[in-house]
């Protein structure tokens, strides 16, 4: 059969490849693609990103099912539109995508149906909005309500920083219409985590944990970003950890989700706020969701799925997701992304790519701001390559990674140093000795 993956990042080529080598599976359409999807036997680019183009193809390819990667196209409805042509497809629908495309929604939705996440309000007006800075004090956490391509949450450590973000986003415009209403909550503290599950509307499948390092640099200092490396499984989502996860956060929303007449179908992704303590009792949030496959956790995520992926999706689009199953590798796996120089600010596209690492069964770049120009790969955005190896403990698949990287090279790369840390740090994480996935 034919599929059709809409997107064009490191997540789509790891979900492209990973679906690839199904025997079910002759070509994997990627749209728009990129120069990694564009090398690849079995993976074909379509140029097209409007839904309408989108439509017309699979219904001429005969395309069995689509998967969508990234949040704008779901944010504007391709998944309403592709049903509403009877074609089959994996995401939410546009209403149930605001679970990410509007912090004000996903919070209120939280708070009616019990689900644990920091105290917040939501503001239009900055004058209210710089009162409750003032009355809550500093560090406090403003977040502009819409899609503001990872842009949108400032951490203020003192109040002129909060003061500052609430006259950037209400004052000044500074995000557009995402930004008309910020969300103003507590600032967390303690360790991320990114559980991700399938849905079908009222089953449930989680994917393998993760953890992502969205700042810049070593040791988690300078800017956020999209995320600079990622591995799988996350050794502080323990097994009780994770029964918790799905009890408390999990079940509760795709239960809620339904009783508010909007039943979640597709990818969502909940980040976690994890405090100190033992598991029975320390403090679990949900910082955000997504309504989507994080990027880069999918990569070393599907690094690790043994079993035919393309089985279990086709599930989930039929509501039959209590009948599917993934089976995990049980060793890690670990991305790490190399990006374009003065990423994120303004990263420099054009560089061509002059040394590649040559992917094995254990180690596979996945390409992400890359294009293929006259048979010369070039970057062509922020977040470049992601260097994703397996190995059997924590420690040798970052070993691998880094090692793949020294065979990697394009002028102006730059890339942690540290992927892996905070796993490293933690007892026992070196082997993959909880056995959860
Ligand atoms: P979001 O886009 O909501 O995931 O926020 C981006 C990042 O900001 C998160 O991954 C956290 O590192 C941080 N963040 C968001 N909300 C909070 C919060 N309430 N307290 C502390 N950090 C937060
Ligand atoms: N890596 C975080 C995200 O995809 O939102």
């Amino acid at each position: 059969m034919k599929l059709l993956v809409i997107g064009g990042g490191g997540r789509e080529h790891a979900l492209a490849w990973r679906l690839a080598q199904s025997p079910r599976v002759q070509t994997v359409y990627v749209a728009p693609g990129n120069g990694g999807t564009a090398r690849s036997r079995q993976i074909q680019n379509v140029a097209l990103t409007d839904i309408g183009d989108l439509i017309e193809f699979a219904r001429k390819e005969k395309i069995a099912y689509s998967v969508v990667g990234p949040e704008a196209p779901l944010a504007a409805g391709i998944v309403d539109a592709f049903q509403a042509d009877g074609l089959k497809i994996f995401g939410p629908i546009r209403e149930a995508a605001r679970l990410e495309s509007s912090k004000d929604y996903a919070k209120a939705f939280m708070m009616r149906h019990g689900i644990p996440t920091a105290a917040y309000q939501t503001f239009t007006d900055p004058a209210a909005a710089h009162r409750y800075i003032d009355e809550q004090g500093a560090p406090i956490v403003i977040k502009a309500d819409g899609l503001a391509a990872g842009k949108g949450v400032v951490v203020a450590g003192t109040l002129e920083e909060a003061h500052a973000a609430v006259d950037h986003m209400l004052g000044d415009g500074g995000f557009g219409a995402a930004g008309a209403q910020v969300v103003i909550e507590e600032c967390l503290e303690g360790e991320e985590a990114s559980f991700i599950v399938m849905c079908d509307g009222h089953n449930v499948l989680p994917l393998a944990t993760s953890q992502d390092h969205k700042r810049l640099l070593d040791g988690d200092h300078g800017p956020n970003t999209g995320g600079m490396g990622a591995y799988s499984p996350a050794p502080v989502i323990t097994p009780a950890l994770h029964n918790r996860v799905m009890r408390e956060v999990i079940h509760p929303t795709i239960a809620g989700m339904a009783r508010d007449g909007v039943p979640y179908s597709g990818f969502l992704y909940a980040g976690l706020m994890i405090g100190p303590g033992p598991d029975a009792t320390r403090s679990l949030k949900v910082l955000e969701f997504n309504c989507r496959m994080g990027d880069p956790e999918t990569q070393p995520i599907m690094m690790r799925i043994k079993s035919d992926f393309s089985e279990a999706l086709e599930l989930a689009i039929d509501g039959r997701l209590n009948d599917a199953q993934i089976d995990w590798d049980r060793r890690t796996a670990l991305g790490v992304v190399l990006a374009a120089a003065n990423y994120p600010a303004t990263p420099r596209t054009g560089d061509p790519i002059t040394r590649l690492a040559k992917d094995t069964d254990d180690c596979v770049v996945f390409h992400a701001g890359t294009q293929l120009e006259d048979q010369v790969l070039k970057t062509s955005g922020g977040r470049v390559l992601c260097v994703t190896a397996l190995g059997d403990s924590l420690k040798r698949a970052q070993a691998a990674a880094y090692d793949a990287i020294t065979r990697t090279h394009f002028d102006g790369q730059q890339y942690r140093r540290d992927i892996g840390w905070r796993a490293l740090h933690q007892a026992g994480a070196a082997s993959n000795e909880t056995g959860q996935a």
